[in-house]
């Protein structure tokens, strides 16, 4: 059998298409991810990045356009679907799940290959243990790489903001997936962490080979990540390509502008913010 080469975009999006009421929340979009990439989403608030990823991630069925991943078509697809392929966003900590410890937070994430449960392994009693352990074992290791193994008994939700943001990785990194989508993961977090969360992306990149696509407000942090950034303005492409081109760009300086969000200097990579690493 002849292999097949594998297309070098990981993720196609073409002309994503939705509306609410009469609000073109997402209009015409298209955006390609490479294979091994760190992709950045920039944009105005409102500019229709939340919606692009739930469109993507299967949380809205676009009225029109198409989704390829590694070239199948997965438009509409259910997100437990696409968690299956290994496409995967984050979210936060549901409630119910704050009492829980850390580690319980990771050992619950269903495998992906599988669709195996911590608790579907207990319904089974002859490989519970062995099932637990490699969990376990998994988890640990988790815990390890993203430098919290010292929370790991604490209930989830009294983590910090920024642990909080660690944890979700954490849980992404349990499914073992080839893209994942980050919203905003920054927001709120102080700088220490934020430079935790951002080695953690790095290194999920070049040493485990994950994709990842940024929503991120703050442009240090696209610009020391990314390796490409697409600009969306009322739910429009707007600009594309290099961090320096897409942060010096006049209609993407003047939509940030025009939206209040004004960047000081001459571009918006000249805000006060200090270095990511
Ligand atoms: N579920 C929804 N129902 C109605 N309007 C929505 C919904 N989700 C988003 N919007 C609207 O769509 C536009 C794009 O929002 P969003 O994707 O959250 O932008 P961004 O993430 O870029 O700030 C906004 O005008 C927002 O109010
Ligand atoms: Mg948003």
């Amino acid at each position: 059998m002849t292999q097949v080469p594998k297309p070098p975009d990981l993720l196609v999006v073409q002309n994503l298409c939705i509306s609410f009421g009469g609000l073109k929340a997402v209009d015409d979009m298209s955006l390609t991810i490479r294979r091994g990439g760190i992709a950045g989403l920039i944009g105005p608030n409102g500019a229709g990045k939340s919606t692009l990823f739930n469109l993507i991630a299967g949380y809205h069925r676009p009225t029109s356009g198409r989704v390829l991943l590694d070239g199948e078509d997965i438009t509409g697809e259910a997100p437990h679907i696409l968690f299956g392929k290994g496409l995967l966003r984050t979210f936060q900590i549901a409630r119910e799940f704050s009492k829980l410890t850390v580690r319980e937070n990771l050992m619950m994430v269903p495998a992906r290959q599988t669709g195996e449960t911590y608790i579907g392994a207990l319904l089974r009693p002859g490989r519970v243990r062995a099932e637990e352990r490699a969990l376990r074992e998994k988890a640990d290791e988790i815990l390890e790489f993203l430098e919290i193994t010292h929370v790991a008994d604490l209930p989830a939700g009294s983590l910090s903001g920024g642990q909080k943001k660690l944890l979700e990785l954490g849980r992404t990194m349990m499914a073992e997936p080839k893209i994942v989508f980050l919203d905003e993961v920054g927001a709120g977090v102080n700088r220490t962490l934020l430079y935790t969360i951002a080695d953690a992306i790095r290194r999920l990149n070049r040493e485990r080979g994950y994709t990842f696509c940024l929503v991120e407000h703050d442009m240090q942090f696209i610009a020391e990540l990314c390796d490409d950034v697409t600009c969306m303005a009322e739910g429009r492409l707007l600009a594309r390509g290099s961090v320096e081109d897409i942060l010096s760009d006049e209609a993407v300086i003047a939509a940030y502008l025009g939206k209040g969000r004004a960047a000081k200097g001459t571009g918006l990579a000249g805000t006060e913010v200090e270095a990511v690493t």
